[in-house]
């Protein structure tokens, strides 16, 4: 990480509250203890998303594994140029997964946090496209250890879905501030942003009132602390999928119904 270039970008008045929270997380850091408790409960509740998405929608599913598909081959190449260059835009969301809820739920408003590349941004906006209805607020914040990082938010986001999309990039607390007036309301939601303890706690509770009834939260990293266990056991249903290494949970009660256990 090239100091000088952290240095810049948090200098910039707009920059400096989430930079300070970036880095003081970074020095106090989570507990051992709880990320192996959280994996551990990843692991177990775990089941296979393929069987899963057939098990809701076979056609969805289908659909949304060729979007994967067509996006993962546009994407490639252009993030493999990035690379080359030094700069890496990280790993996306469950793009299959996200598909398949947004083509289910067919959300009139949909929330997101985190965006980097835009997988999980493309997923959404796509499934949107296709249902004929839909609007996306995503919240990020640029990667500070990027020169320049603003222009390689939602690098990957083909232009002609861009017309139901409003992008923030000051930092999920005042992004969410704006995005959440007292009469939004929201029916499908994706937590990919700050992976810590207190950002989790704070998304959930600025959200919770803007919730529809029939709502999903999807939440990515979980295997990180125990915030979605803790939230998602106090839910009548929930699931956990493995994606890349990783733990995604699901809950909510539009969570749709189907037994493959
Ligand atoms: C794992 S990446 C998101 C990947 C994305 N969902 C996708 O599928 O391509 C996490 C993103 O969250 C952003 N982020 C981290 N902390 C944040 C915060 N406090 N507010 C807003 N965004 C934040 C990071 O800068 C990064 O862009």
């Amino acid at each position: 990480m090239d100091i000088r270039v952290v240095a810049r970008n948090a200098v910039r008045p707009a920059y400096l509250p989430v930079m300070t929270r970036k880095i003081w997380s970074r020095v106090t850091c989570g507990h051992d203890r709880e990320r192996s408790a959280a994996r551990a409960w990843a692991e177990k509740h775990a089941e296979d998303m393929d069987a899963w998405g057939n098990g809701v929608d076979p056609v969805l599913w289908r659909e949304g594994a060729r979007f994967a598909g067509s996006l993962a081959e546009s994407a490639r190449p252009r993030l493999a140029a990035l690379a080359e260059a030094g700069v890496d835009l990280g790993g996306g969301g469950g793009v299959e997964l996200l598909y398949l809820l947004t083509r289910v739920v067919r959300p009139s408003l949909a929330l997101e946090t985190g965006v980097a590349a835009g997988w999980s941004s493309a997923a959404v906006l796509a499934a949107m496209r296709a249902n004929g209805t839909g609007r996306l607020m995503s919240s990020d914040f640029p990667f500070f250890r990027l020169p320049d990082p603003e222009r390689y938010i939602g690098y990957i986001v083909p232009d002609h879905l861009k017309s139901g999309w409003s992008l923030r990039i000051r930092g999920d607390r005042r992004n969410l501030e704006e995005f959440l007036r007292p009469d939004t309301m929201v029916d499908l939601v994706h937590y990919d942003s700050d992976k810590t303890r207190d950002g989790r706690e704070f998304f959930l509770r600025r959200v919770r009132p803007h919730l529809t009834a029939r709502h999903i939260i999807v939440m990515d990293d979980i295997q990180d602390n125990l915030v979605f266990r803790e939230y998602a056991e106090r839910q009548a249903h929930f699931r956990v999928f493995a994606y890349e290494g990783k733990y995604i949970g699901v809950t909510g009660p539009g969570l749709p119904a189907v037994e493959c256990r």
